[in-house]
């Protein structure tokens, strides 16, 4: 039995790959015997699709266009298509890993930042041609994308690079982009972290997820839930769940890990009953009609590869796999 054979009934199973897995026999021979979706744990991020040198070169050419590559995104594109494997699309846009000259003048970061109007412009066209590409070229591979990332922080929506040049309403604006060009068939994701704590969801379903629905954008809820060993509460993740399910959203669990740096077997065995409930949570909300979860993914393959050992600075042991 592997994972997702066991899950079939109720959700796709998936984990996120780096370059390095996917360069690794022992590592796709891993993610398609277990799982059946995978994610790009960075190369399909803004900062990889934005030609740095084009834009650069030739702002004017460019202003309202930027010129975008897809070299970094093709091979694991390419992997999925060859292998029947579905993706996540992850993620349009974020804060992080977008470059600074992306929201200058002439795409210079020593010029003042642009205007609302070209910035909106620059988004959409970059929106455009990311799902064109995919679209055209990969038909059917990405079933489902995060449109917008982590826009909400202490208690409001994330003071950042976005809200500073668009406005608290730039989501909007991608999302009603995304729609446009997305194909019918690609679902439109909302994901942030620590979505389970009380104020957060309540912000998410009221500010985030209401607005969207209005207006017919969003199609899901991305729970990352990177989850420690004693936090989120079962009861609250559970209450969130069910709370965003209530709004008829589907809802993936888009980077499932739990840190814990004790290797030790009963730590293991610790690690091991606390997944159990999460996946219990999920299960019964799937099967009750309370949520509509239809994605898990871990955020990795192997324990090996988690981002959280350098985050942490400690060595963590967050996921299913390892030693591989
Ligand atoms: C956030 C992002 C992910 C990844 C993790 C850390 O959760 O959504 O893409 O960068 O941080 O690895």
């Amino acid at each position: 039995m592997n994972l997702k054979t066991a899950y079939e009934p109720y959700f796709k199973m998936g984990a996120a790959i780096s370059r390095w897995n996917l360069h690794t026999k022992a590592h796709t021979d891993l993610l398609l015997d277990q799982f059946n979706s995978f994610t790009c744990e960075n190369d399909m991020k803004p900062m990889y699709y934005l030609d740095r040198d084009k834009n650069k070169e030739n702002p004017d050419k460019y202003d309202i266009t930027p010129a975008l590559t897809f070299e970094h995104a093709i091979p694991y594109l390419e992997f999925a298509k060859e292998n029947g494997i579905a993706m996540r699309g992850h993620t349009l846009v974020w804060h992080n890993q977008t470059p600074k000259w992306f929201f200058c003048q002439h795409y210079n970061e020593h010029f003042p930042l642009a205007d609302r109007e070209t910035i909106l412009k620059r988004l959409e066209s970059y929106i455009k041609g990311v799902l064109t590409f995919v679209q055209e070229n990969y038909p059917g591979v990405i079933y489902a994308w995060d449109v917008v990332n982590e826009i909400v922080d202490e208690g409001d929506f994330r003071k950042s690079i976005w809200t500073k040049t668009v406005g608290n309403d730039f989501f909007i604006k991608a999302f009603e982009y995304a729609r446009k060009y997305a194909s019918k068939d690609v679902a439109l994701f909302y994901n942030d972290y620590e979505t389970a704590l009380d104020w957060k969801r309540d912000f998410i379903i009221e500010n985030v997820l209401k607005p969207l629905m209005e207006k017919n954008l969003v199609d899901g809820m991305g729970m990352q839930s990177h989850l420690l060993m004693d936090h989120p509460d079962l009861n609250d993740y559970r209450k969130a769940v069910e709370s965003y399910g209530a709004l008829g959203l589907q809802i993936h669990i888009t980077e499932l890990d739990m840190h814990n740096a004790d290797p030790s077997e009963e730590s293991m065995h610790s690690l091991a009953e606390r997944y159990k409930e999460f996946f219990n949570i999920y299960l019964d909300a799937r099967k009750s009609g309370k949520a509509n979860i239809t994605s898990v993914t871990f955020w990795n393959l192997l324990d090996e590869n988690s981002w959280l050992s350098g985050f942490r600075r400690e060595t963590s042991y967050p996921l299913v796999f390892h030693g591989k």
